[in-house]
């Protein structure tokens, strides 16, 4: 009989399947079908700290002197109106009641002293872990990569300090050194690493010169770096790995797993397909894992990581340049060019 229960950060989950942040999981009544659907836990959806810039400005008797930031704000986020911090962690609180299986909250911050406050609130909601959600996207030429990293370091340190329910930290692969970075945060006592965000990336009309801001979702097999990083880790860190990132069936997942992910997160495969997919899902992993008399994660978990690999240089340069250095090979892969 296949056991599919895995322990993240020290959360016990049913199964690996972990439906991760998106406006799916924003609602109550959704989040108790995703429930109903299988999952292992579920991320509620980020409150960022724009949505209580924005309801601070509100409450402001002074509102009149902001006017300007204010009209900007409201434009900038229009269906925020009804939606701030309060309201976030009622519903938290809300979904904590109603819901059976382990809930992630997620913060999105720029301040440091609103990621430590609302971490805070965000762990008296009840929920079991908190993931800390480093989405930025710099534009300031002035801010170096080594002074971003030294304050999400910092960030995370103080909210590790400041709470007992256990912080993940999602990041975007968009660093000099990704491995570097996560072992500074794994010593700063990081329970698991989210592996990856996805960039919001604007596209441009060209008829109408305008900006398209629709959110694309992942591709499948887009979930080769997060492959290659959790393979990278496994073994290296002390805290767990959940891939993100392109996992749209039980034999994605049992890669990530093999490579040395604790779980996966799945969105685009959920907005595609329905919630009614993460049975499917399911069903193939253990099919596969049936398959492969495999009666536990565990025994396959890291065992494509580069740790454990018998060939030390597979996940090295090396690799990558073996493969460019034998063109037969790309030949034989599309042989039309
Ligand atoms: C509509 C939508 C809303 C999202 N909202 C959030 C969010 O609030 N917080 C967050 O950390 N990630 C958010 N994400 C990113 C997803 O959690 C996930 O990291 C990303 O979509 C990659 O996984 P996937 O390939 O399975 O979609 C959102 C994604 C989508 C598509």
């Amino acid at each position: 009989m296949v056991d599919l229960k895995t322990s993240y950060m020290g959360i016990e989950l049913d199964n690996p399947f972990v439906v991760g942040a998106c406006e799916m999981t924003s609602h109550v009544e959704t989040l108790k079908k995703i429930e109903e659907a299988g999952a292992g836990a579920i991320v509620l959806k980020s409150l960022f700290e724009e949505q209580i810039q924005l309801e601070r400005l509100q409450l402001d008797d002074s509102l009149t002197e902001y006017d300007e930031r204010h009209a900007e704000m409201t434009g900038i986020h229009p269906r925020m109106e009804h939606s701030g911090p309060e309201e976030h962690l009622y519903w938290v609180k809300k979904s904590r009641e109603i819901v059976d299986i382990p809930l992630i909250a997620s913060l999105n911050a720029v301040n440091r002293e609103i990621w430590v406050e609302y971490a805070k609130l965000l762990e008296k909601t009840g929920v079991d872990g908190l993931e800390l959600n480093f989405y930025s996207s710099p534009t300031d030429p002035d801010r170096d990569g080594a002074q971003i990293e030294k304050e999400q370091i910092e960030t995370l340190c103080e909210i590790r300090e400041k709470i007992s329910i256990p912080v993940s930290v999602k990041l975007s692969p968009f660093y000099a050194n990704p491995v570097n970075l996560i072992s500074k945060m794994d010593l700063a006592g990081a329970g698991a690493f989210v592996l990856f965000n996805r960039f919001f990336q604007p596209d441009l009309d060209i008829d109408r010169e305008v900006n398209l801001l629709n959110f694309d979702l992942s591709c499948e097999g887009d979930y080769k770096l997060p492959l290659r990083f959790t393979g990278l880790l496994y073994g290296q860190i002390q805290g767990d790995i959940c891939a993100s990132g392109g996992i749209y069936s039980g034999r994605d997942a049992a890669k990530l797993i093999m490579a040395g992910a604790s779980c996966v997160q799945l969105v685009s495969a959920l907005y595609k397909s329905k919630l009614e997919h993460l049975r499917f899902i399911r069903r193939e992993l253990i099919k596969w894992m049936e398959g492969k008399n495999l009666d536990s994660l565990q025994e396959f978990r890291g065992r494509m990581s580069k740790k454990n690999l018998s060939d030390p240089f597979a996940y090295e340069r090396a690799q990558y340049v073996g493969m460019l250095m034998k063109p037969d090979t790309i030949i034989k892969q599309f042989p039309q060019y």
